[in-house]
């Protein structure tokens, strides 16, 4: 593989100098690039290859922002000054982006923030993953062509993979189509964080769920006030065991709001003691409040005060 390089111009102050080797050994980088690492880390060779990374576009000469750009350090926009590592092969000589590399988390994380910044810094400091000391490459993987965590298919399972309640609760009957491939969490959530609640990609809840349930946005005629305020008051947006995603069933769903003063909601006995099918039966015949208040989520129908049509 011949990779031109271009290093000189990437070291600003080092820029008016014409090509010297010399200067470049001072920095600690290799002299010839990708091309020194390549000698070792490519399909033949013993060790790791690194020879999937020209799928991605960490690799495309063509951007200028990319590390293999014109003036790009190449692999050593990553992993730092590798001159000393091409020498004597260890690990340790080298960012390795592992937990147990000799560069910090901050600073492992700032190499890639050195070039996303405009996209994810913003966000990234106002997250709980910064706050829980997650990196970059918790979630991300550079020499795969395919970075899973970017295809809704796949990035789920490395989620999942640290977020095991949530694992288990998309496992229950009822949940939004993740399994099948049709969502992803990042469809609610901002992996590098936002300023809204659980780091919700909008604002607060009620707008996250109406950005695709959009009917149940209202403004209805007849509203039904939980609904307005938080669609979490009844659902749960990762996973029940019971229809719709619901906390709980009606009726005891309702009942944990509309006390059975008013009409019954309770079934009676014909002494008006709670149980037995007397009076106020019909309210919970079927186990439903919603066969005769079935516009749960309020009403446009002129008569639909009460949610009944
Ligand atoms: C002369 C051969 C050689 C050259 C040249 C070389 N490496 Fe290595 N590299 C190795 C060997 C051998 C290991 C494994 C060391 C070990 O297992 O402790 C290694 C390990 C690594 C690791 C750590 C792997 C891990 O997870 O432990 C990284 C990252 C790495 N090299 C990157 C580079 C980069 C970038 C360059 C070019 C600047 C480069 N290497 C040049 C031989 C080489
Ligand atoms: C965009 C940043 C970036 C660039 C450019 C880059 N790497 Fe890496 N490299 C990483 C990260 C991050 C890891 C840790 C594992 C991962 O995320 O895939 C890694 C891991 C490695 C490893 C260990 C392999 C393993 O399976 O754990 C080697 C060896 C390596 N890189 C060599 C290279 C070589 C050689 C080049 C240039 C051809 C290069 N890297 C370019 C970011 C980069
Ligand atoms: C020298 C600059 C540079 C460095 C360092 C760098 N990147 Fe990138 N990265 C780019 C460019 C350029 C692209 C192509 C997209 C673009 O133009 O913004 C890109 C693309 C990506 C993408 C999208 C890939 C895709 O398949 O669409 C991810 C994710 C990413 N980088 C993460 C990282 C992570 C994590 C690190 C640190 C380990 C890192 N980058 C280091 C410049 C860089
Ligand atoms: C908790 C997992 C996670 C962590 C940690 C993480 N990311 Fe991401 N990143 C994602 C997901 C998921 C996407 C794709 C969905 C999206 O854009 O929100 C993504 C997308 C990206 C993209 C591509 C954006 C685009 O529009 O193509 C870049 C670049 C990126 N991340 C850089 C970073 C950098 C830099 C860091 C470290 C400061 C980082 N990420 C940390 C999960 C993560
Ligand atoms: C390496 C482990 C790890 C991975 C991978 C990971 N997370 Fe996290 N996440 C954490 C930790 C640790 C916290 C903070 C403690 C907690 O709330 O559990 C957290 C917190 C969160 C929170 C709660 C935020 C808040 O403000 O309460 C959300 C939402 C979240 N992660 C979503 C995601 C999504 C989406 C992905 C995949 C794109 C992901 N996480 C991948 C470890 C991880
Ligand atoms: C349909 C939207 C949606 C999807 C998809 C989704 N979440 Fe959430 N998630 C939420 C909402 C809404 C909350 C906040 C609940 C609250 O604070 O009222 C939340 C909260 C969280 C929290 C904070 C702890 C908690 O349970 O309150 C974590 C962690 C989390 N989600 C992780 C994930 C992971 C991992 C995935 C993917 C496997 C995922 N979420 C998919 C909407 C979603
Ligand atoms: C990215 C789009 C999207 C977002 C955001 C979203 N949903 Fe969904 N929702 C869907 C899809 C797709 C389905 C599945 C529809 C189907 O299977 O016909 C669904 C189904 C549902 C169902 C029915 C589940 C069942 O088992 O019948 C409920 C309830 C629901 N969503 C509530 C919510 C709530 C609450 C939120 C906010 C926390 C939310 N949704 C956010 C897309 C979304
Ligand atoms: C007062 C409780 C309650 C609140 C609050 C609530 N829902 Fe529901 N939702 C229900 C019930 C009960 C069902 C089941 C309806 C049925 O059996 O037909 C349901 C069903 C759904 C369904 C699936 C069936 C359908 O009508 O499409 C979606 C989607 C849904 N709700 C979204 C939302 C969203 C989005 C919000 C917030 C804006 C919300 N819900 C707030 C009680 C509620
Ligand atoms: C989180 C609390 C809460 C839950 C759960 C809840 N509601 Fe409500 N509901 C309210 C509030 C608050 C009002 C408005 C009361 C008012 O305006 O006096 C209301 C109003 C109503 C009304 C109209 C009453 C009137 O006088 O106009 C009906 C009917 C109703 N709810 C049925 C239901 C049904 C059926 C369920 C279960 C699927 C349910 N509610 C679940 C809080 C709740
Ligand atoms: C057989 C049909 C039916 C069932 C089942 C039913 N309701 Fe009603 N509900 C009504 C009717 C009819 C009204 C209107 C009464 C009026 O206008 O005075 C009403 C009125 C209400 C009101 C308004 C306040 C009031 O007392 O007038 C609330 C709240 C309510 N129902 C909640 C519930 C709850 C909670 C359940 C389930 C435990 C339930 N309903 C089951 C028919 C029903």
């Amino acid at each position: 593989m011949n990779i031109t390089r271009h290093l000189l111009r990437a070291l600003l102050p080092l820029a008016a100098l014409a090509w010297q080797p010399l200067a470049l050994a001072q920095t600690g980088y290799t002299t010839e690039g990708a091309d020194t690492c390549l000698e070792c880390h490519d399909d033949e060779s013993s060790t790791y290859s690194a020879k999937a990374l020209f799928k991605t576009p960490h690799a495309h000469a063509g951007n200028k922002r990319s590390p293999f750009g014109a003036g790009g350090l190449q692999c050593e926009a990553c992993h730092g000054p590798g001159a000393a590592h091409a020498k004597n092969k260890k690990s340790a000589s080298i960012n390795t982006f592992k937990a147990d590399s000799k560069t910090s988390l901050a600073e492992r994380n700032q190499v890639c923030m050195s070039c996303h910044e405009g996209s994810t810094r913003s966000a990234w400091h106002a997250g709980a993953h910064e706050r829980a000391n997650l990196s970059c490459t918790d979630c991300h993987k550079m020499h795969q062509e395919r970075d899973p965590v970017l295809t809704k298919a796949s990035e789920p399972q490395v989620c999942m993979s640290c977020h095991k309640q949530q694992r288990a609760d998309f496992q229950k009957s009822s949940t939004h189509p993740l399994r099948q491939g049709k969502m992803a969490c990042s469809d609610c959530h901002n992996a590098h964080g936002s300023s809204a609640p659980a780091m919700l990609v909008k604002t607060t809840v009620n707008q996250t769920c109406t950005s695709c349930h959009a009917e149940k946005r209202g403004p209805v005629l007849w509203e039904h006030a939980p609904v307005a305020e938080d669609c979490g008051l009844c659902h749960s947006p990762h996973g029940s065991v019971r229809a719709a995603l619901l906390t709980k069933n009606p009726p005891l769903l309702c009942q944990e709001c509309h006390s059975s003063a008013g009409h019954p909601s309770v079934a009676r006995t014909a002494d008006g003691l709670p149980g037995g099918s007397g009076g106020g039966a019909i309210y919970v015949v079927g186990g439903s409040c919603s066969n005769c208040h079935s516009q749960v989520h309020g009403s446009n129908h002129p008569a639909g005060a009460k949610l009944m049509r």
